[in-house]
């Protein structure tokens, strides 16, 4: 069995690497080679309240897929979202049968809303997988991540196929203005309540991070170099380690994880802690524990045994149902921290590596996704790892951001319309 438990050195390690794949990533020359992509996003300015309009939003790629409406006015943002559910058929089939599917369901929503006819609405697209992108809305998925893996989109402006499919149904007049990942929604979501937000994490289905970066330090950036001289950086970290430079951290069972994935090979750092994948390391090593006689009388049931039946959300449910036991006998939770620790740990590695590189006294982190938002306790053991992880002096605090993609999207809309206007 591999050692399931690393020391302080490797995790500085891995710190050290992901430095090191981060600034390959920026890098003109470097950048081909680089796992961590690092993809510039085009949004340069944060919230500064002033922003107003009605905007659409889609919200692709998290556990739910929405269509939302955002009224912006100064502080004040009134929602309204519906879920559409998405088919594991139109997750693996052709791109043009999903992107139809997603005009629908915009028509669908607008429909309701007494959208159709008032003229032509913004939209902000958050499109959670790794684009690289040309412009605000301009946006080529690399690859596919998560779940889905439909044909015809990889390589594709998104935007482009999202605007084909809405000329295709000819009933409703909506033109996508920006283009977002979810870390940049989130952390405009946040920004906009707090100025000191510079970095957006998401932990859900997936993993992955986006941070406020000086242009002067962004190699591969190919637009231009006036004012605000800074730009949001999707860094894609869900793909850390697809060079194997990582791999001394990787136990038995990530390595049977990604081998029984749709994408073996790729989002290896994303396997090990993820959502969609968490609960399946659980269910493995839970195996590996009763095989060896350790626990449950090496009993393994049927349930137990069948692939990606123990969900990740059972964890959650696990630790709350122990918390209030613990409280019920007035014990402290906190000793079993330990145990939960090698779970968790990759996370603060990677945040602490970011605020590192930002290097500014004070930062705010907004966090989203399922995984944060639901376990009782991934908040305090982040904030206590990753504050051990901090280099001398530097101090942050992690802030649930309040649904980035609706909000975030409107507000990546916003700000762009608001600068346009400005240089008119
Ligand atoms: C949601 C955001 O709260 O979190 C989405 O609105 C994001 O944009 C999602 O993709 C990520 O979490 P999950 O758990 O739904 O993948
Ligand atoms: C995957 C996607 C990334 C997204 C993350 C969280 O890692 O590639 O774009 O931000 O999941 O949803």
């Amino acid at each position: 069995m591999d050692e399931y438990i690393h020391d302080d050195d490797s995790y500085r390690r891995v710190q050290a690497l992901l430095l090191e794949e981060m600034e390959r990533g920026l890098g003109k020359e470097t950048v081909a080679e680089a796992t961590v992509k690092m993809f510039p996003t085009y949004v340069r300015s944060l919230p500064d309240g002033s922003e107003r309009g009605n905007f659409l939003a889609l919200d692709l790629g998290g556990t739910n897929f929405r269509v939302l409406l955002i009224s912006l006015k100064g502080e004040k943002v009134n929602m309204q979202n519906k879920i559409y559910p998405i088919s594991q058929e139109l997750m693996a089939g052709a791109g043009e049968k999903l992107f139809d599917h997603i005009a629908g369901c915009i028509s669908n929503f607008m429909m309701d809303h007494q959208l159709v006819g008032v003229g032509r609405i913004p939209l902000g697209f958050t499109f959670s997988f790794p684009c690289r992108q040309e412009g605000l809305a301009v946006g080529r998925l690399v690859r596919w991540t998560k779940g889905f893996h439909c044909q015809g989109v990889e390589g594709e402006d998104v935007v482009r196929l999202l605007h084909e499919a809405i000329r295709r149904r000819s009933d409703i007049d909506v033109e996508c203005v920006a283009l977002l990942n979810d870390t940049v929604g989130c952390l405009m979501s946040c920004a906009f309540l707090d100025h000191s937000t510079e970095v957006g994490v998401i932990l859900g289905t997936g993993t992955n991070a986006c941070y406020m970066e000086r242009l002067n330090r962004v190699g591969t950036w190919d637009g231009d170099h006036g004012q605000p001289d800074q730009v949001i950086i999707n860094t894609e970290w869900g793909a850390f380690g697809d060079n194997g430079c990582i791999d001394f951290v990787f136990t038995d069972v990530d390595r049977a994880i990604d081998h029984d994935s749709l994408n073996p090979g790729k989002q290896l750092f994303e396997k090990m802690i993820s959502g969609m994948y968490l609960g399946e390391v659980v269910r493995r090593v839970l195996i590996k524990c009763i095989n060896a006689g350790l626990i449950l009388s090496g009993q393994v049931t049927e349930e137990l045994d069948t692939p990606s039946r123990f969900y990740t959300k059972y964890l959650s449910e696990i630790e709350k149902t122990i918390a209030r036991i613990m409280t019920a006998a007035t014990c402290s939770t906190s000793a079993l921290w330990s145990a939960r620790e090698p779970l968790i740990l990759p996370l603060p590695v990677s945040i602490a590596t970011l605020l590192n590189r930002i290097d500014k006294p004070s930062v705010t982190v907004a966090v989203d996704g399922s995984l944060y938002r639901f376990h009782p306790h991934f908040h305090n053991l982040m904030t206590q790892k990753t504050q051990e992880l901090l280099n001398p002096g530097l101090k942050f605090h992690l802030m649930l951001s309040e649904d980035g993609s609706g909000k975030g999207a409107a507000l990546v809309a916003a700000v762009s319309n608001r600068i346009a206007a400005a240089a008119e």
